[in-house]
């Protein structure tokens, strides 16, 4: 008999959203529905995924066990949110403002706002102040079912601050139960005080912060804004090699306002991921087809600035790339912490299948964050990270609008959130 400490009884539908990780094309629809589904754990760990009937030949339920019964509630793997840039001090509603009086996202840049406006805000904010502000956000994205996320540095852009950042995201791992997978963004753009020496601030990146982040041990992924203005193919190329030869995985920015070739370059390069992907050319959509880099489509950033342009997430698809949806959260460009919302808009505006929107965030976020052996998945051996949903089917995730059907939420084996509200640790 397996032993269980923790046993979700009698799920409506339980989602394993199993069966082999990256989901590409076909396969991105399937997501191994079990019809009144049971799922065990032991230590956190998934023992048993199966009928009632099996459950009840093969499980031996320990003492004291965690006994949820989800009363016929739909059961999904946790969120992953494969990008998110966490870790940030005040506000961009003035810009917003901005926009909304006809300026464009790179119009502000260019006049000294934009992500300089965020770097002054984050370069004066206390480390408690910045922890206090992520495990808010936290909490918000929990409440949504997000039990992993990938967080950037990138508003420091000087060592001091971006290991003020990238330390804050290390304790936030000890205070909060969402995970949170670091990475490094140190070239998310020039300084000011670089403005007229970029040469220096790449050298600096290289020289300096990038091998220090790495012996401090602050960071596995390494992340770099790939877009004219800000970093070039060729800058871009430099730098990730010497994140590469100091032992970082390698994420990229790519294509997101201008077709410049990042996506090639971040398969060629052997990236774990692309990211954004909003003017990906058709050799990128191939080269990313045939690649293992994780095409990853943030539909929050068309939204928010109100763009006609979207990621072709059918096209990648299609073509058979491994795409995932995040939500981008950052001041700027996405504010917007709801993996749910991103689902929604997965749907609507990237025109994938409620199924294919699923697995974008569930399965194949954990593979564009290199998490896919421990989460993503419902399946014997991976995290019980699982979400319960107040629908009588799963295509209400979809098809209800601005409600949260997410009642429960389970972290590595424990409840932290109930009744769709956080469960606070015994002090
Ligand atoms: O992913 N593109 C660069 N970085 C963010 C925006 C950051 C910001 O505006 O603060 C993005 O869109
Ligand atoms: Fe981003």
């Amino acid at each position: 008999m397996i032993s269980a400490d923790c046993v979700v009884a009698a799920c409506r539908q339980l989602l394993t959203c199993g069966g082999g990780v990256p989901k590409r094309r076909e396969a991105l629809r399937e997501l191994g529905v079990i019809e009144n589904g049971w799922v065990a754990s032991n230590g956190g760990t998934i023992v048993f995924v199966g009928t009632e009937q099996e459950f009840r030949s093969n499980v031996d339920i320990a003492a004291g066990a965690e006994w949820i019964d989800a009363g016929g509630m739909v059961a999904l793997p946790g969120f992953v949110d494969a990008h998110t840039h966490l870790p940030f001090a005040g506000n961009r509603e003035r810009e917003f403002r901005l926009r909304l009086q006809g300026w464009s996202y790179q119009q502000l840049a260019a006049e000294g706002m934009g992500i300089q406006t965020t770097v002054k805000a984050t370069r004066a904010a206390s480390r408690d102040e910045l922890q206090a502000l992520c495990l808010r956000r936290l909490d918000e994205m929990l409440l949504t079912g997000t039990t992993t996320v990938e967080a950037k540095s990138g508003y420091g852009l000087n060592l001091e601050d971006e290991i003020k950042q990238l330390e804050v995201l290390r304790d936030l791992g000890r205070l909060h139960p969402v995970a949170i997978v670091p990475t490094f963004m140190g070239a998310h753009e020039v300084p000011p005080e670089f403005n007229d020496r970029r040469e220096e601030y790449i050298s600096l990146l290289i020289q300096t912060l990038i091998p220090e982040v790495r012996r401090r041990n602050l960071a596995e992924f390494f992340d770099i804004f790939c877009e004219p203005g800000v970093f070039s193919l060729e800058e871009t190329a430099a730098l990730v090699r010497a994140a590469r030869e100091a032992g970082f995985k390698i994420k990229i920015h790519a294509d997101e306002f201008a077709t410049l070739g990042g996506a090639e370059l971040a398969a060629n390069l052997g990236a774990v991921s692309a990211e954004h992907l909003i003017s990906v050319s058709d050799l990128g959509i191939e080269k990313l087809a045939a690649a293992a880099t994780a095409a990853v489509c943030l539909p929050g950033v068309s939204f928010f600035l109100m763009l006609e342009k979207r990621a072709p997430a059918r096209r990648l698809i299609d073509a058979g790339a491994a795409v995932a949806l995040a939500t981008d959260f950052n001041p700027g460009s996405s504010y917007l912490s709801s993996m749910l919302f991103v689902l929604q808009l997965g749907v609507y505006t990237l025109r994938l299948g409620v199924e294919e929107a699923i697995n974008a965030c569930t399965a194949n976020g954990a593979y564009a964050i290199d998490r896919h052996r421990e989460v993503g998945t419902l399946e014997p051996g991976k995290k019980m990270d699982l979400l319960l949903l107040d629908a009588s089917d799963y295509t209400s995730l979809a098809y209800r609008l601005g409600a949260n059907p997410v009642r429960l939420v389970i972290k590595g084996g424990k409840v932290v959130v109930k009744d769709g509200r956080k469960v606070e640790a015994a002090p």
